[in-house]
C-alpha cells in the first residue's frame, strides 16, 4: 500500500508488483475559498480523509489489510503537518499489521511513476525528466531508479505556482493551473509577450513572467475594467505558450547537452494539454517522450506504491523513528 498526504490530496493506492489495483485521490475543497492551500486546514483534512481513503482503495483493490506486505509513505518534501499525518498513519498500520515500512521521496516517486506497469514502455536509463509540480520544477538526470541528479531547478516560483498566481489575477479559483489550460483552447497565443527569463544553466524563474503579467493588467484595467473578461482566453493562451517555451527550451538544451535521448514529463503540471503537446512533438527532433497517465501526474498514491514496491525488491526498509521532512532533496542513492 503507498499513502501520500504531502500537500492537499490524501491518496492511499495497493499495488501487485507493478501493477496498479486501486489508486484512491480525496481532493480538499476547503482551500478553494482562501486562494491556495492552508497548511492547518489541510492537516486537519488529512485526518479526517486518512481511514475512509484507506478503506476505499482495499475496497476496490478488493483485498483485506491482512493480506498487505508493505506501507510505503511519502516521508517529505512538503507541508509538514500533512506529512506527519500521512507519516504516522503509515507507521502505525505497518506496526500494527507486523510488516515493512518504507519511506519515499515524493518528487522521486513523481518520477517513478513511469515504472507502473502500463502497455506504452518505460523510458530507459539514462533519462532525463522534466518534473513539474505545484512546489518543484526541476530537470533531473535519471541513472536508475534511485540515482537521480538534479541539473537545474527553479530558483523562485515553480511552474505550477505560476499558473496557480496568473489564473488567480486572471479570476480563477485554485487550483488555476486547469482553468488556464481549459481557457487556453479558446485563445491566441502569439496576442501577448512576455520577457525571457535570464537564468544560467538549467535553471529556471517563473516569477518575471508574474510581474510582467501583473503590470499589463494593471496598465490595460486604468482604460478598460473590462479588460481581462474580454480577453481571458487570449491571457491564458499567451502565458500558458510562453511557460511551456521556456521548460521545453531548457529541457530540450540539457538534453543535447547530455546525448541523451529518453525524456520523461512528471509532476501535476505534466497535466497540461500544450505541454504535452509540445513534449510529444520532441519525438520528431529525434527524441523519444514518455508522459504518464493523467491519474499519475498530480498527486497520487500510485507513484508512492510503485517506488515502495522498487525499494521493497532492494529490502530498502525504514525505521519507524524516521522524522517527516518538509525539505528533502533527490540525489543519488
Ligand atoms: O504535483 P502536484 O499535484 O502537487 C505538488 O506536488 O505540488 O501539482 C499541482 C500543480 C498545481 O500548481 C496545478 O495548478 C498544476 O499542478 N496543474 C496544472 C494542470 N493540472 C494541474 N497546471 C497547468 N495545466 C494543467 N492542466
Ligand atoms: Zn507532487
Amino acid at each position: 500500500m503507498g499513502i501520500e498526504s504531502s500537500c492537499d490530496d490524501t491518496s492511499a493506492a495497493v499495488s501487485s508488483n507493478d501493477k496498479i489495483l486501486a489508486n484512491v485521490v480525496a481532493n480538499q475543497e476547503v482551500h478553494r475559498i482562501w486562494g491556495g492551500v492552508v497548511p492547518e486546514l489541510a492537516s486537519r483534512a488529512h485526518q479526517q480523509n486518512i481511514v475512509p481513503v484507506v478503506d476505499a482503495a482495499l475496497s476496490k483493490a478488493k483485498i483485506r489489510k491482512e493480506q498487505l506486505h508493505a506501507i510505503a509513505y511519502t516521508r517529505g518534501p512538503g507541508l509538514i503537518g500533512p506529512l506527519l499525518v500521512g507519516g504516522s498513519f503509515a507507521k502505525g498500520l505497518s506496526a500494527g499489521l507486523g510488516i515493512p515500512l518504507i519511506e519515499v521521496n515524493h518528487m522521486q516517486a513523481h518520477i517513478l511513476a513511469h515504472f507502473i506497469q502500463n502497455n506504452k514502455g518505460v523510458p530507459s536509463f539514462p533519462f532525463i525528466c522534466l518534473t513539474v509540480s505545484g512546489g518543484h520544477t526541476q530537470i533531473v538526470l535519471v541513472r536508475s531508479h534511485f540515482e537521480m541528479e538534479i541539473l537545474g531547478e527553479t530558483t523562485d516560483d515553480s511552474a505550477g505556482e505560476a499558473f496557480d498566481k496568473i489564473a488567480k489575477m486572471l479570476g480563477f479559483s485554485y487550483p488555476g493551473g486547469p482553468h488556464i489550460d481549459k481557457s487556453s483552447k479558446q485563445g491566441n497565443p502569439f496576442r501577448f509577450q512576455f520577457p525571457e527569463p535570464k537564468v544560467s544553466g538549467y535553471n529556471f524563474s517563473f516569477s518575471g513572467i508574474k510581474t510582467s503579467v501583473l503590470y499589463l493588467l494593471n496598465q490595460q484595467t486604468k482604460s478598460n475594467p473590462a479588460f481581462i473578461a474580454e480577453n481571458r482566453a487570449d491571457l491564458c493562451a499567451s502565458v500558458q505558450d510562453k511557460i511551456v517555451q521556456i521548460l521545453i527550451n531548457k529541457l530540450v538544451a540539457a538534453a543535447r547537452e547530455y546525448k541523451i535521448s529518453h525524456l520523461a514529463l512528471a509532476g501535476g503540471v505534466s497535466a497540461n494539454s500544450r505541454l504535452r503537446e509540445v513534449f510529444m512533438g520532441l519525438g520528431k527532433e529525434g527524441f523519444i517522450p514518455f508522459v504518464p497517465e493523467f491519474q499519475y501526474c498530480t498527486d497520487n498514491a500510485a507513484m508512492i506504491a510503485i517506488s515502495g514496491f522498487l525499494k521493497y525488491k532492494r529490502g530498502e526498509f525504514s525505521d519507524t523513528g524516521l522524522a517527516s521532512l518538509a525539505r528533502y532533496r533527490i540525489g543519488p542513492a
